[in-house]
């Protein structure tokens, strides 16, 4: 994403499909209202979709697994996305009251493309031979 750095008068952040974003942009959608302290989304990967994911207000711990290493991510940068590419399980928490998520997506919203068992997305992966 380019940051255009306008302050005082305020930032401007843009992004543009195969340039700036490194797929066509077919779908966004953001998160808000995230105001349960004990709320976890997420608990899912995907077999194709990719996807960046800005935290564009706030903070939020983002967890990675792919079925080998796990990771955790603090997001509290607007300026700064974090690629969450397909086979990657997911969950997020620990969202800042003010805390807005906006998500880039490569594809259309499409359920099939969901494993939302972790024991079907570790079994996806080793009939993939990702594991
Ligand atoms: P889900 O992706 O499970 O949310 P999160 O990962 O943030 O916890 O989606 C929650 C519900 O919304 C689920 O029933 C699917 C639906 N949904 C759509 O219909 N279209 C979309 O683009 C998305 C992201 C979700």
């Amino acid at each position: 994403m380019q940051l255009f750095n306008d302050f005082p008068d305020g930032n401007l952040v843009i992004g543009e499909a195969k340039k700036t974003v490194p797929f066509e942009i077919k779908r966004v959608y953001y998160i808000n209202n995230l105001f349960n302290k004990k709320a976890v989304r997420g608990h899912h990967a995907h077999k194709k979709l990719d996807q960046i994911i800005f935290c564009i207000n706030g903070s939020f711990i983002l967890n990675l697994d792919d079925g080998q290493t796990k990771q955790k991510v603090l997001l509290n940068n607007p300026y700064q996305g974090v690629r969450l590419g397909p086979l990657l399980w997911h969950t997020m928490e620990k969202f800042s009251s003010d805390c807005v998520i906006l998500v880039l997506a490569s594809d259309y919203y499409e359920e099939r493309d969901y494993l939302r068992n972790y024991d079907d997305f570790i079994k996806y992966l080793k009939q993939q031979k990702c594991l």
